[in-house]
């Protein structure tokens, strides 16, 4: 039985992952450096300086630490202007209604993402209300796999790591939630990690998940 669901945010609650990968790919292009879902797969729950280092490194290219903060804000800025975009119909029925569902079971709920942009996010879709605590990039000094982001979501809700699950869609977020002492739950691109302790494959299989009720 837990007490709280933790849940990542790009790629679990929102397609955003979607919106990271076409900002990448655009400032990939421009440095020339061959991007596809494969490397893109790799940024998922990885901080933003330390996705640029990974696409640098595939594309075998180095920069000054200046170049590479004006490579970030480019990409940033163009992340943020595809949020504009998204809005309350951006986020899937399925998800509001599974976590109502949740909540009216009594279990307390929570963000955990590596990005700085969530309380934009939480702010242009309107779930910000959702949930009981928001833990992100802008309450952490390391990114997952570092558990921390996890680890500060709990500490806001005043429970144990063991009594909350963790949702990711991210491999390093599943390496967090394990490192942290979460029950681990893979979706999407983590579906088929063979280190997560639960694997879903829609968000309201949470409901009939024997682990948490
Ligand atoms: C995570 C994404 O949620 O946030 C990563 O999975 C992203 O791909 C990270 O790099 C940081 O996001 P942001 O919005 O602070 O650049
Ligand atoms: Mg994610």
């Amino acid at each position: 039985m837990k007490k709280a669901i933790l849940f990542d945010l790009d790629g679990v609650l929102l397609s955003t992952d979607e919106l990271h990968y076409a900002a990448w790919k655009s400032v990939a292009d421009e440095l020339g450096i061959r991007f596809d879902r494969q490397v893109n797969n790799r940024l998922r729950g990885v901080s933003r300086m330390a996705s640029l280092e990974i696409i640098l490194q595939h594309g075998g290219m180095t920069l000054s630490s200046e170049e590479k903060e004006a490579v970030a804000a480019r990409k940033n800025d163009r992340y943020r202007a595809l949020l504009m975009t998204l809005s309350p119909d951006s986020v899937a029925p399925e998800v509001r209604e599974t976590l109502a569902a949740l909540k009216a079971r009594g279990l307390k709920l929570a963000v955990g993402s590596s990005s700085k942009n969530t309380k934009l996010i939480l702010a242009q879709t309107d779930l910000g209300c959702c949930f009981d605590a928001v833990s992100d990039g802008t309450n952490i000094s390391r990114s997952k796999p570092d558990p921390e982001v996890f680890l500060k979501a709990a500490a806001f809700l005043g429970l144990d790591p063991a009594d909350c699950a963790v949702v990711e869609d991210a491999v390093a977020g599943i390496d967090a939630a394990n490192a942290g002492g979460f029950l681990s739950i893979g979706i999407g691109d983590a579906a088929d990690y063979e280190k997560a302790d639960r694997q879903i494959n829609s968000l309201s299989e949470l409901l009939s998940l024997k682990s948490l009720f």
